[in-house]
């Protein structure tokens, strides 16, 4: 089976010092769902970007579908829930940011047509918000903001969805009822989580992989404590019933004794 994602050996950075990512390797299979924790300033939304193809791998090689990401093929596979920034204004209604999701549906510079409203209304009621498709952004909390973002990645119909630490700014009940809405989509999208609060790791995760920038954990499953030492992945996972995989360097699959040269390991 062809996975949704797959990262080999790579290392990303930006432009300047040490790369930021070294050495991944990840699988994501098909309607897994999967949520990638590590410390703030672990690179978690640089692998997001590398995903999307937003920033170019310094070496290795990442295919969605089995397609390379720089492939058109690519394109509306994915879509993205960027993390919602406190403060930060949206002076456009609620049903405005979901048509945006369909712009990577076909040419630029068009109008809107009648499939492209329906698909947004749909999306909308999906995730429990249609009644405020005239809303301004501005005047929503932070979930329902939450909940249009996604419905902004949906309407572009995607079969991956990237979601970067989307429960940040809701409270613990909104919590809840999120991830049951993406355990619903989880039955046709692949999901993709990346969060620094183990706290926010549902049971409805299927797997968990913990990045500290140069490492991804990874591969076999270990002991809570085992994980906890070597790789800074939080022992609280296991009592949240987390199948956890960690996933490491290919060529060091079943080492469990590697060590994170950066040292930063608190999450
Ligand atoms: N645009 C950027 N230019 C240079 N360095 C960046 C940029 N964005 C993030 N970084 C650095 O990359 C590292 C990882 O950041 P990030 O991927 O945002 O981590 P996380 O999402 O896990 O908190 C940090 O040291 C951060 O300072
Ligand atoms: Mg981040």
């Amino acid at each position: 089976m062809i996975p949704a994602i797959e990262i080999r050996d790579l290392t990303a950075g930006y432009r300047t010092g040490q790369p930021v990512l070294k050495n991944i390797n990840l699988t994501v299979m098909r309607n897994d769902f999967i949520a990638i924790i590590g410390p703030n300033g672990g690179g978690k939304t640089t692998l997001l970007k590398v995903i999307l193809g937003l920033i170019k791998p310094w070496s290795g090689e990442i295919t969605v579908e089995g397609y390379p990401i720089e492939s058109k093929a690519v394109r509306g596979e994915i879509g993205y829930v960027p993390q919602l920034i406190p403060g930060k204004s949206f002076p456009i209604t609620v049903m405005d940011v979901v048509l945006m999701g369909r712009l990577g549906k076909s040419d630029f510079f068009r109008h809107f047509t009648d499939a492209d409203m329906s698909a947004a209304e749909k999306y909308l009621l999906i995730m429990g918000i249609l009644h405020l498709s005239n809303n301004n952004m501005d005047s929503l909390s932070g979930g329902q903001k939450q909940r249009v973002l996604i419905a902004r990645a949906l309407a572009g119909e995607p079969d991956i969805l990237l979601l970067d630490e989307p429960v940040a700014s809701v409270d613990h009940e909104t919590q809840e009822s999120f991830f049951n809405l993406l355990a619903e989509l989880n039955d046709s999208i692949t999901i993709v989580l990346v969060t620094h609060d183990v706290g926010a790791v549902s049971a409805h995760v299927k797997n968990i992989a913990c990045i500290n920038r140069t490492l991804i954990s990874h591969g076999e499953i270990l002991s809570a404590d085992a994980v906890s030492k070597v790789y800074g992945c939080p022992f609280e996972l296991i009592s949240h019933g987390v199948p956890h995989r960690v996933i490491g360097h290919k060529h060091r699959k079943g080492s469990s004794t590697e060590n994170n040269s950066d040292g930063e390991n608190s999450l």
